[in-house]
Formats: C-alpha cells, structure tokens, sequence
C-alpha cells in the first residue's frame, strides 16, 4: 500500500494534515486494505444517487469514478475519509481538510460530493434496524444536492460538497436525524438558548422567560463568555412558592432589562420536565422553504414523532441565521421572514459573527464588502454589515399543539396581550 508520505504528497498535503492523517491511514491500511471503495464506482453512484444530479455533476461524477480506477491514491483517501469521517469513534476533524486539488483538480468537490453519498447503504439499514420503515434516502439526497448549490457559491460555480458539511451525514447513521418533507429534524434535549417557557393552563398560551444567568448585550444572548463585559445584562429567574418571576421574552424576541413580569403557577405550568425530546428544526439548501412545505413538514414531524417516540413532542425549536431579526427589515417578504413570524421568536444568539455566511456565500472569509450583492437574501447581508452589524443567529419554537395555527403569526398576533 502507498506510504502515508506518498499518499500526501500525491493529494498536494503538507507536513500538518499527513499528521492529522496518520491515524485514519492507519485504520484504513487494518481494514481495507486490497478493497476497492465500491461508492466511488459509476455503478454505485447509479444505483444511489446519480439520477438526482444536474448533467454537469454526473459528468464529473463519471470522470472521477474513472480516475479513481487508475489511482491507488485516490482510493486510499476515499477510504481514509468515508471511514475517518462516519465510521472512527473520534471522527477526522473533517473542517481543516483542504481540497485535494493536486491530485483531482477542478473536480476535487466532486470526490468530495462521492464521499458524501458512500455511507447510504448503511444509513438505511440502520434506519431499518432501529424501526423507521420511512424512506429517508431521496430526503438524504436532496440534502447532499443542496451542499452542491452552496459549494458551487464559494467555488466559481463549479459543483461540488464541502466536507465540513459532511459530518452532519453522522446524524442519519446514529438515527438521530430525520428529514420530513422540506425540513429536517435533529432529535436531542433543549438547548442552552431555549427559554423558560410556561404555558398558561387555560388559553395553553405559551409565555418564555430569559433563564437564569443568560448574559445579554443589545436583544442577544452572548455565548462568548470570555468577552463579558460591564456593560453586560445578567437575567434572573425566580421560582418560589407557586409564582415565578423574570424578565419576559415577546414572541418577537425582545426583553427589556426593566421589565419584570410574576406569574402565578395556578395560573400557569412549565411546559417542559427534564428529560423531555426537543427536536431542533434544520433545514437544507435548495431554496424554497415555502410557508406551505413548512406546515406541512410540521405536521408530518408532529406524527411521525408520536408514531416512533414514547414520550409526546411539546414543541420543535429552531437556531439559524434565518430568524436573524434583522430579515424583517431587510427581506420582509421573503420565505424566511414568513418562517421567522410563525415561530415564537426568542433571543437571538451571538457566536463568532459569521452565522449564515457559510450557506450563501460559500465560505465565511474575507472581508463582507468584498462579497457579491447578486440576489436579495446576499443583499441583505451588505444591508447587515452596513448597520455596523456582524451575522448572528436568531432562534425560536412552535408548540406541536399550534401547528395547525402555522401561517396565522399565531404568536405576535396577541403580542402585547401578554406583556
Ligand atoms: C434558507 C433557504 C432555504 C431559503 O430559500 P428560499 O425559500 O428560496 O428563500 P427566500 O424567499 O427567503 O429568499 C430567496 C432569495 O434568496 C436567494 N437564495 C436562496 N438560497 C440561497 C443560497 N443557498 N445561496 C445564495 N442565495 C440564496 C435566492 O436566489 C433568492 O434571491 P432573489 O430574491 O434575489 O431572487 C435558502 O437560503 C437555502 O437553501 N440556504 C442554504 C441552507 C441553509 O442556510 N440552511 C440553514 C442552516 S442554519
């Protein structure tokens, strides 16, 4: 088998990815050694995926499937990343891979597209395993076609999947990962920017809280902790006896450091306990998040998670530079700005100031004003950036009971109600 030095200096890799390599080399030279990585065939691609693909990526598929024949490098470095990359326990840190251009040129996105779609086969037989007789893989695929749009973004047009994306694939291996109509859905518990949320047992209206001890700084939440500043706001939240007390979030997602608001718990119940599902709402490129693919998404997820999960789903919340407050402004007819308003809006986060980037430029490099302007949703960011703004993330929840409701702004409808 090609020495590791080799195989590095055939993929053009320096001195510090043949160490980040060595180890998934040496996995690869144990396990598969003398085989041939069947998802880099035309007879593969054919029988999962390439009828899905525009007639430039198919060809490029071909080329590559043909080349990989005629190099034991390329095969090695399939192997070293569908096995490093779905299969090791520590996964390759797949985000510092550079494109293996020296070796697969123009179409090293292409190999990359490949080694995206090479772990369908064992997606499926887990989902069977596990109990989902649903049929994942078109969504799966739809999905690696909507990678292919971002990368043709950051890469001149040329089709492609950027392996920092192709972790996410892990997801539908450990069956944590489900794609319902235009949406996909990550099972896990709330996550740390999720409200107090208390539902009023009357109305079952719901009311969010910030929680206790969130750091805020103008309408966001600051994950950052080392950048703590003076000027900082710390929210409380106080439960004592049968009343709680803190600072209210309006389903628009503001709070205001002096506004404090008590409500009674014969009145009012938490809507969550501990170890309760709260799915998180993801959703893949390709455009066309309509209001209509949304609800019905919704409504879809609502049943398939009471047909496969004991425990009943109460909500389903969302974290993505696509409720950015700021999009109602800026695009206030577009899809996104429709999702941000039927959603429960709460705080939006602030992380490293690149949020959303990635999925509609391509990368989340280089100065904003270098970026292009040729389409609304770019504009928007210039727009962003011209308020002396960085790209943060907005978020917000829809109860599983209100989904019916979905297109009716059913939570800012009765907004000031409930401050
Ligand atoms: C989120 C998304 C589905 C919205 O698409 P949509 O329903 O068509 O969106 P909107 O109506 O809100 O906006 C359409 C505009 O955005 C542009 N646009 C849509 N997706 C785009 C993308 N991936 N890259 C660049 N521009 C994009 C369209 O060209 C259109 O521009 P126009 O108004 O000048 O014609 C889409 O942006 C997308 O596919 N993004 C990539 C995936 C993503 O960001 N997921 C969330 C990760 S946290």
């Amino acid at each position: 088998m090609l020495s590791l030095s080799q195989l590095c200096f055939e993929l053009g890799f320096n001195q510090r990815m043949r160490d980040i390599l060595a180890p998934y080399y040496q996995r690869v030279s144990l396990k598969y050694v003398n085989l041939y990585p069947k998802f880099m065939t035309i007879d593969f691609q054919e029988a999962y995926f390439i009828k899905e693909t525009s007639s430039e990526l198919r060809e490029r598929i071909k080329q590559v499937a043909q080349f990989v024949k005629t190099s034991e490098a390329a095969q090695i470095y399939a192997w070293i990343l569908h096995d490093g990359i779905f299969l090791a326990d520590s996964p390759l840190p797949n985000r510092e891979i550079p494109l293996a251009e020296k070796l697969l040129g123009d179409n090293a996105g292409v190999f990359q597209y490949m080694i995206a779609t090479s772990p369908l086969p064992l997606i499926q037989k887990n989902y069977i395993k596990h109990g989902f007789q649903e049929e994942f893989i078109p969504k799966i695929l739809l999905w690696i076609s909507g990678t292919s749009q971002i990368y043709a973004s950051g890469h001149h047009g040329l089709p492609g999947h950027n392996l920092q994306q192709t972790r996410w694939i892990r997801n539908y291996l450990n069956c944590e990962l489900f794609s319902i109509g235009r949406l996909e859905y990550l099972r896990g518990t709330a996550q740390e920017w999720l409200p107090a949320i208390y539902l009023h047992k009357k109305t079952k209206r719901p009311i969010a809280f910030c929680q206790d001890g969130w750091i805020l700084h103008n309408q966001k939440i600051i994950m950052n902790e080392k950048d703590q500043k003076e000027n900082y706001f710390h929210s409380t939240l106080k439960v004592s006896g049968d009343s709680v007390t803190g600072y209210p979030i309006t389903p628009n997602g503001q709070y205001h450091p002096n506004i404090k608001k008590t409500i009674s718990l014969q009145e009012y119940m938490p809507l969550l306990q501990p170890d309760d599902i709260v799915p998180s709402i993801h959703i893949p490129g390709g455009g066309k998040m309509t209001p209509d693919a949304i609800k019905s998404s919704l409504l879809e997820a609502k049943e398939f998670f009471a047909k496969h999960f004991n425990n009943p789903i109460k909500l389903f919340t969302c974290c993505s530079w696509i409720l950015n407050p700021y999009w109602q402004r800026f695009l206030p007819n577009s899809n996104l700005s429709d999702f941000q308003r039927n959603l429960y809006s709460c705080i939006p986060i602030f992380t490293k100031g690149t949020d959303g980037l990635f999925f509609i430029f391509g990368h989340d490099n280089g100065n904003i004003n270098d970026f292009p302007a040729d389409n609304s949703v770019r504009r928007a960011f210039h727009q962003l950036a011209a308020e002396k703004e960085k790209p943060f993330s907005g978020n917000g929840f829809i109860l599983t009971a209100d989904i019916e409701k979905y297109g009716t702004q059913y939570y800012r409808e009765k907004a000031n109600i409930q401050e």
